[in-house]
């Protein structure tokens, strides 16, 4: 998907996304600046940092006298970013709309370097993910840290199967082209998605001192849940070609299986590694 898409589709979804952020977004951000063992001080960037559910955190853990840069190509989850950062009286955090893969650091940043770079949910979005990554790497100091958050194999899965069965009632298409650059986007997170993939990609792409941990944590699939995780993630750009009395349909349709399915909570399982660079 080319990125103007990306950022239409989240720009779109930016009021389901906020609202699942307390649920969803923001537990995981939270547990990635931890595990990065954020300091005071430290310069830090933040890439695909929707509405800030980890460079928030970041932001306070690194203090005054740190410096945190949030980049992605949707302004209205940046905006989000911007209000949650004055709310708190951050003023050592900037949001900035770009692509993370074409992303140059302004002067401000020291000659060696950001201490740490991190995604929550975001690197497996990016095109040709590994040079994409490898460039970033590029901008942290010897001796920096990397963190990601990725899904866990298996997670979302009793939300998302019926999602795409419903889908696939008003579709002709197959199921993996069903999902916006899914083809794609998946085949990336599949490389992320177990304690073992992830270890070995963290360390294939010059990380030291690797550690995965895996974060579990179940929400509860109530309508709002579970609509909004479609509304408001990337699973928007499914929707796209319907109109709005079809998108209604599918909604009902979709709410009305996981009730019949059962489906009373949805596993979040959740990948955060982190190593050294260099
Ligand atoms: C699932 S959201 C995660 C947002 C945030 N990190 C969080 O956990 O709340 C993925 C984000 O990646 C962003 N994104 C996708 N491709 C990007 C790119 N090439 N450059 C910057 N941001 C990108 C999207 O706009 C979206 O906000």
């Amino acid at each position: 998907m080319p990125q103007s898409e990306f950022a239409a589709v989240f720009n779109a979804g930016r009021d389901s996304f906020i609202r699942n952020t307390p649920l969803i977004w923001g537990p995981t951000g939270q547990a990635l600046a931890y595990q990065l063992q954020l300091r005071p001080g430290e310069t830090v960037l933040d890439f695909c940092c929707g509405a800030g559910s980890s460079a928030i955190p970041a932001a306070m853990a690194v203090g005054p006298t740190g410096r945190v840069h949030g980049i992605d190509l949707a302004d209205d989850l940046l905006e989000e970013g911007r209000l949650v950062a004055s709310q708190r009286a951050l003023q050592n955090v900037d949001f900035v709309a770009t692509d993370a893969t074409l992303w140059e650091p302004p002067s401000s940043v020291p000659d060696a370097g950001y201490d740490a770079l991190s995604s929550s949910y975001g690197v497996f979005f990016l095109p040709d993910m590994d040079r994409a990554v490898h460039r970033l790497l590029g901008l942290l100091r010897p001796g920096g840290r990397f963190g990601v958050s990725v899904w866990r194999s298996g997670s979302l899965s009793a939300f998302t199967g019926p999602y795409f069965e419903v889908l696939g009632r008003y579709s002709d298409e197959e199921p993996a082209r069903r999902t916006v650059d899914a083809g794609a986007a998946r085949d990336r997170a599949t490389k992320l998605d177990t304690i073992e993939h992830l270890t070995e990609w963290l360390t294939r792409i010059g990380g030291s001192a690797v550690t995965v941990r895996e974060l579990s944590a179940f929400v509860p699939a109530t309508e709002q849940v579970c609509w909004d995780m479609v509304a408001g993630s990337a699973l928007r750009g499914t929707l796209a070609k319907f109109d709005g009395e079809t998108v209604a349909r599918i909604r009902d349709d979709y709410l009305s299986l996981l009730v019949e399915r059962d489906v009373h909570t949805i596993d979040l399982g959740t990948l955060i590694g982190t190593a050294t660079i260099g």
